[in-house]
């Protein structure tokens, strides 16, 4: 499919400039309408893979499954919003009640609200309450939000921080980006010398561990650049968080939710956090997020923290159809992930022999980052050729995010078709080779 780009399209896009404060949008003048399973169409009938998933939502096909739709559309027939921090109801007990099961046993306190940036800033004073300790500590590239307790810990961008401080109490500590390890090490021989820094510098320097409330991990980092790093470093930090009484708190609002394969992407490590947060494919294209804490942290008083919206019943509703889903198609979704994911990262690797831009392909299930670079050996960052590739793809048919400085995040449904994955990877393969043949002209 070649993208037509319509007077229709340019007028909203026109007008979206005029009116909307800042968003996040980039130069993709995608302007969605409808979707179904596999595909997205914008309002002037251009059709697109979806290798997006509408930021990590849609884990389950665009637009959700028809049950979760009828489950939403009866509840906005019925009651939409019952003000269920204030007063009871059946429907979010219900889905609290399903959803904890999906937890390690001893998990047994949900609160609800609407943002993956609402769901960490109550782990945020969650922690600082049970511990009574008033410091958080975060890693390098961390995306957790972008209200003020989130971007405390955000540091993915200079863009989100920059005139907003000062910040709460946060320390920031190296993740374990093998590919570009911020203490110049390679791994394995470096022997995780980014823990040894967290150990002898952060939390014997900077901070005192026993002042720290809790530590913030994604199991892998996201926005900042789909970073998977080695399982022991998911250990060692969930050591240091037991040796020094820190909570632990697992952010999965965008690897959780079966995106890697398990309910919990922080199981692919073999490690149990203390609180989860998450949000995105939670709520199946309704605003929800969800903080799911340990019974043994305590509780919180009456009042100490609460909402308007947590709760919505339409966004239970949809959540509660699609956890059901979920539930009864476990082990074919896990299966999915694992194998769609495999078919990615092998086409992708196979195309890295033949092309320098391609500096850098990893991932977890169907999690999976590509990181482009001028070169492989100076791997300077190839951030115009990200956006071309971007670019180059939309217009033939196949919608991405990026991430990171210069990497392309492919976050399919994890119920795409192996034929409309294919179809993407071609897609991509063409607008890769298409850049790369331009740049090689250019230079
Ligand atoms: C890991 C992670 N945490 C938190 C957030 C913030 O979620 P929201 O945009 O719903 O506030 C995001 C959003 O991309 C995320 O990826």
């Amino acid at each position: 499919m070649q993208y037509t780009h319509t007077s229709k399209i340019a007028n909203v896009i026109k007008r979206d400039g005029k009116v909307l404060m800042t968003t996040t949008k980039g130069d993709i003048p995608l302007v969605a309408e409808r979707g179904e399973g596999d595909f997205i169409y914008d309002i002037s009938g251009n059709r697109f893979v979806d290798f997006s998933s509408f930021i990590s939502v849609y884990n389950f096909g665009v637009n959700s499954t028809r049950q979760v739709r009828d489950a939403i559309k009866r509840q906005v027939d019925t009651l939409m919003h019952s003000a269920f921090t204030d007063y009871y109801a059946q429907a979010p007990v219900a889905f609290a009640e399903n959803l904890i099961t999906m937890f390690p046993s001893g998990f047994g306190r949900v609160f609800f609200s609407n943002s993956g940036t609402e769901a960490n800033e109550a782990a945020i004073k969650f922690s600082r309450y049970f511990s009574r300790r008033q410091y958080m500590m975060g890693f390098y590239n961390a995306f957790h939000g972008r209200t003020m307790g989130a971007l405390s810990l955000t540091i993915s961008k200079g863009v989100q921080r920059g005139r907003f401080g000062p910040f709460g109490a946060a320390v920031h500590a190296p993740y374990a980006y093998c590919y570009r390890c911020p203490l110049g090490k390679e791994y394995p021989s470096c022997a995780l010398a980014c823990v040894d820094h967290i150990k002898k510098a952060i939390l014997s320097k900077e901070v005192s561990p026993k002042e720290v409330a809790a530590i913030f991990m994604e199991p892998v980092q996201g926005e900042g650049g789909y970073i998977v790093p080695p399982k022991e470093f998911a250990r060692e930090i969930r050591a240091i968080a037991d040796d020094n009484g820190i909570i632990l708190v697992s952010d999965e609002v965008q690897a959780g939710y079966m995106r890697t394969g398990k309910f919990l992407a922080m199981d692919n490590f073999g490690v149990k956090a203390d609180i989860y947060t998450m949000a995105k494919a939670v709520g199946a294209g309704l605003p929800m997020g969800v903080t799911v804490t340990r019974k043994s942290l305590g509780d919180m008083p009456l009042g100490a923290h609460s909402n308007t919206f947590g709760g919505n019943l339409a966004a239970v509703a949809g959540a509660d159809a699609q956890l059901r889903y979920v539930k009864s198609h476990m082990a074919s979704l896990a299966s999915q992930a694992s194998s769609k994911g495999a078919l990615i990262t092998k086409r992708l690797r196979a195309m890295a022999n033949s092309n320098e831009l391609i500096g850098d392909v990893r991932g977890l299930g169907l999690m999976i980052g590509v990181e482009f670079v001028k070169d492989r050996k100076s791997k300077e960052p190839a951030v115009k050729e990200r956006d071309a590739v971007l670019m180059e793809s939309f217009k033939n048919g196949l919608v991405m995010l990026p991430c990171g400085e210069s990497s392309i995040r492919i976050i399919p449904p994890l119920t795409i078709s192996i034929q409309h994955l294919r179809q993407g990877l071609d897609i991509l393969e063409d607008a890769i080779e298409a850049v790369a043949k331009k740049d090689r002209k250019g230079s």
